[in-house]
């Protein structure tokens, strides 16, 4: 039995609900906050709850005053911006509190789809060939890169932005979409050549030691109709949606030597971005077998029936034993 700890959960201040503060009822839907926090009091833990709101003196002198053992850090943003998610990392490094998850470096290259492209292709990871497309200039497409594009916010996660529009294979389309993502998005847009091929997903633990989980797939089986082939923000998130184009998020069924081939990439993309504790590799197994790297997610979702904690469950590591690793992970690395 491992000694009684004070954790200090903190968490997007919008996730807080004024009637309860500290995550102690359980409402009928639960949240990744709900299963996290309840799992860590389940484990014996002290634990309390803390949002991450925009008067920051209070989050540094709450830290400073309890000293906690650990944060667990469940933030993904800060006053709703993304990009912020690294500077609350950074404020917890001044702070010098140990806290769960990935630190500045890596939030810094995994937020920017077109920095962690650059940076993986630097160390021959096959990655999509990609356009920059900042508002405000003029769209050329480079000769290197053919249609069908992919086009994104450059700077979001969960699949925000993305839609069955985002699929383009003309000038004309790449326009549309580009130009909306300016303006819905206030960001620059990237827009990747489209991999065709398996859609897998790579769930990792550990720092010095990784551990590579088994692989998960979300299969496009529209049966010749016209359903989705990319994992849009509906799909993400719409079970109703995902059911009427038989889109399925299952174990996927590899051989051998193909998933250790994923495995070991996955595993340099995860030290490359700097990534520590848990994370998720997103990728594509072209019908050449190729890997080609989509995209990797520092602190991913940690909810009960997520990604990572089916990916966990089937090695044995049940929902409590992932929380209780991941928490341990990160205090060994401050020994
Ligand atoms: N270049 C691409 N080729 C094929 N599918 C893509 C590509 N880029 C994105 N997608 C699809 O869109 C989904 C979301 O893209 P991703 O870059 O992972 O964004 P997010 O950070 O929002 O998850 C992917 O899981 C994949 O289904
Ligand atoms: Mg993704």
């Amino acid at each position: 039995m491992s000694r009684k700890l004070h954790i200090i959960v903190l968490v997007d201040a919008t996730e807080i609900s004024e009637e309860d503060p500290n995550f102690e009822a359980q409402p009928e839907v639960l949240t990744t906050e709900h299963n996290v926090i309840g799992t860590l009091r389940n484990l014996g833990n002290d634990v309390s709850v803390l949002g991450a709101v925009s008067d920051i003196g209070t989050i540094v002198t709450t830290l400073a005053e309890q000293k906690p053992d650990l944060v667990f850090n469940l933030t993904e943003s800060f006053e709703g911006d993304r990009q912020l998610d690294k500077n609350i990392a950074a404020l917890l490094e001044i702070v010098g509190v140990p806290f769960t998850g990935t630190g500045v470096a890596g939030l810094m290259l995994c937020r920017d789809k077109r920095l962690c492209k650059k940076l993986l292709s630097l160390h021959k990871i096959h990655v999509p060939r990609f356009l920059s497309l900042p508002s405000g200039r003029r769209i050329r497409v480079a000769k290197t890169v053919r249609y069908p594009l992919v086009v994104k916010p450059a700077l979001e996660d969960s699949s925000e932005g993305i839609s069955n529009a985002s699929l383009v294979s003309n000038d004309v389309e790449l326009e549309q979409r580009v130009n909306f993502i300016h303006e819905r998005w206030e960001q620059p847009a990237i827009a990747e050549e489209y991999i065709e091929g398996l859609e897998l997903y790579q769930s990792i633990m550990g720092n010095k030691r990784l551990a590579v989980l088994p692989l998960r797939e979300c299969s496009f089986d529209s049966n010749g109709s016209n359903g989705p082939q990319l994992a849009t923000y509906r799909v993400k998130w719409n079970e109703e949606y995902r059911k009427k184009w038989n889109v399925k998020f299952s174990f996927a069924e590899l051989d051998p030597t193909t998933a250790n081939k994923i495995g070991h990439i996955c595993k340099r993309v995860y030290r490359i971005l700097q990534l520590r504790d848990y994370g998720r590799i997103d990728l594509r197994l072209t019908p050449e077998n190729e890997v080609v790297i989509l995209e990797a997610n520092p602190n991913p979702d940690l909810a009960y029936g997520e990604e990572v904690a089916e990916a966990a469950e089937k090695t044995g590591l049940v929902y409590d034993e992932l929380i209780d690793r991941i928490l341990h992970l990160a205090l060994r690395r401050y020994k």
